[in-house]
């Protein structure tokens, strides 16, 4: 949906908001789904794989005239907020302009729910373990509403773009005041003004993808790190996989932008930068004007004066050569890829609509060990698709060895409504499926350590970002390739890159000393 779409609508969503008192003609217990449909039907369609995929190319605007107006940014004075944030770095880099509207709009921060004047859940979708934490939150919240009644709570981010969902909290848990999408945050202030004095449950979600809102304030959450969003949503379609639903269609940030982000954060002293999106490597597929892929963009970020450059996710599919090939140019480009694999058997990869096999995958391992004889992998693995078998698990666990990541994240299959996988019957136990996991994070487990080890007596450099958390004497950070290692040293260095001597290995940390002088070998 672009400004002017949702312009349109704004005059419709009027009457879409619940007026808590005028809806008693029918008890909230009584009502069925079609009593809440209407909320739905200009500003939502539930989660439609066959709709979606035919995903048009309808033109994606920039705006770059956000603004809080005067009287919103008096509107939080002396309030304070607190945003709580479940799931993936998306998320938590979303809380970050969250933070920086609410900012604006006067309020300040509190970790503290007794002492916030708007508490708003950032939720995630990616599996029902995600959602239940969040609906024990809501649960949670309600003797907080009850003894302050003006209190504002919000529900958003990905759980919110859910139709099941949205229905739920309208019938179950009316302490939620504002429920709104992953589309809709650049609509916070108009939210919170519709939430606090129409008294109403204020619903907007936006099932059309929406517009790139490029000057959006930010709290970042640090000084050392950033998030950079470089493109928005995904059209891969994993067939379990609700995000192509709850973030819409593939939507790159403007090049320019982009890099005009990553030079005031370097500017500003970050030391490091993730360049973030579902899928990056489909970065500027969506330009219609303009050839410029993520090989382009990594090179042209590579040439600002930032230390470190990450970027996550990685689809293998969308990983070519000319992306390898500037990778293994170096610099400030860091030799870790996150490359989620989702399963070693080639069966269930065409059943996850992957569209890679087995060996494709392989294949595209040993040229980028080819071109980064050093690089670190790592990887995401769901274990318990549909019907998995033993055999197609075990493909899964050699698979883990013959790549040799270093770390996984691992998750059992969790079926998500609307998505392909879950419409499928499955054969496989759930008591069985626990069990690969755990045979899985056996080994998973084991290659961390075997990795940890290598670096027993080497010098790495590292990242300091703060003193560990276990022990205020002991500082903490990150390798290049983004082990912890926790170290005894002066609070002085806290941002700053430092040689450290590791000492000894965990299985998913190292302990070293600070050295003074560069001993060469890349951490
Ligand atoms: N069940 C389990 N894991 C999932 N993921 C995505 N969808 C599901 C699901 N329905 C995992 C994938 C993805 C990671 C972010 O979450 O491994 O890479
Ligand atoms: Fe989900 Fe990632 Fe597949 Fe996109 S590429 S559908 S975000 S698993």
């Amino acid at each position: 949906m672009n400004e002017q779409q949702r312009k349109e609508q704004a005059q419709i969503k009027q009457g879409l908001s619940v007026d808590k008192k005028s809806s008693q003609d029918i008890p909230l217990s009584e009502k069925t789904t079609e009593d809440f449909a209407h909320y739905f039907q200009t500003t939502y369609e539930p989660p439609d794989i066959k709709k979606a995929r035919k995903r048009g190319r309808d033109k994606v605007e920039v705006h770059y005239d956000f603004e809080v107006s005067d009287k919103m940014q008096q509107i939080g004075k002396g309030k304070k907020f607190l945003i709580r944030t479940y799931g993936c770095q998306m998320n938590e880099h979303d809380t970050e302009v969250m933070a920086g509207i609410l900012t604006e709009m006067g309020y300040e921060a509190t970790l503290e729910a007794q002492d916030a004047d708007i508490i708003l859940l950032n939720t995630c979708a990616i599996r029902e373990n995600a959602e239940n934490k969040v609906f024990g939150e809501i649960g949670h919240l309600k003797p907080l509403k009850l003894e302050k009644p003006d209190l504002i709570i919000g529900v958003c981010g990905c759980m919110s773009q859910q139709e099941s969902v949205v229905n739920k909290i309208l019938q179950k848990h009316q302490q939620v005041d504002l429920i709104f999408g992953t589309h809709n945050i650049h609509r916070l202030p108009n939210l919170i003004e519709e939430a606090m004095f129409s008294k109403a449950q204020v619903v907007e979600v936006w099932s059309k993808e929406g517009d790139i809102i490029e000057n959006l304030p930010k709290v970042r959450h640090g000084k050392i790190k950033a998030w950079v969003n470089i493109m928005y949503g995904c059209d891969k379609f994993c067939t379990y996989c609700i995000v192509p639903m709850t973030r819409g269609k593939e939507r790159s940030r403007r090049p320019e932008d982009i890099v005009q982000e990553v030079r005031h954060l370097a500017a500003q002293g970050y030391q490091e930068v993730t360049l973030l999106g579902q899928n990056v490597n489909a970065y500027g597929k969506d330009f219609d004007d303009l050839d410029y892929q993520f090989g382009d963009l990594l090179e042209d970020v590579s040439k600002i004066d930032i230390p470190r450059v990450r970027f996550t996710t990685s689809h293998p599919r969308d990983f070519d050569d000319k992306l390898i090939e500037i990778l293994a140019k170096g610099g400030n480009l860091l030799d870790h890829i996150h490359l989620p694999v989702q399963s070693g058997s080639s069966h269930i990869l065409r059943k996850m609509n992957r569209k890679y096999t087995r060996e494709d995958y392989l294949e595209l391992v040993r040229k980028i060990k080819n071109a980064i004889p050093n690089v670190t992998l790592t990887t995401d693995i769901i274990v318990g698709f549909p019907n998995e078998t033993e055999e197609q698990f075990e493909e899964t666990m050699t698979l883990m060895e013959e790549v040799g990541f270093e770390s996984a994240y691992t998750f059992i299959y969790s079926p998500r409504d609307g998505t392909p996988a879950a419409a499928q019957q499955d054969d496989i136990p759930d008591d069985v499926k626990k069990e690969r996991l755990h045979r899985l994070n056996a080994l998973v487990n084991q290659q961390s350590a075997e990795s940890m080890k290598y670096y027993e007596g080497k010098v790495v450099k590292v990242l300091v970002e703060g003193e560990s958390k276990k022990d205020d004497t002991v500082l903490a950070g990150y390798t290049e390739k983004n082990k912890v290692v926790n170290f005894k040293g002066p609070r002085s260095i806290i941002g700053s890159i430092v040689d450290v001597k590791v000492t000894d290995a965990k299985t998913w940390s190292l302990n070293g000393e600070l050295v003074k002088k560069t001993v060469g070998v890349n951490g």
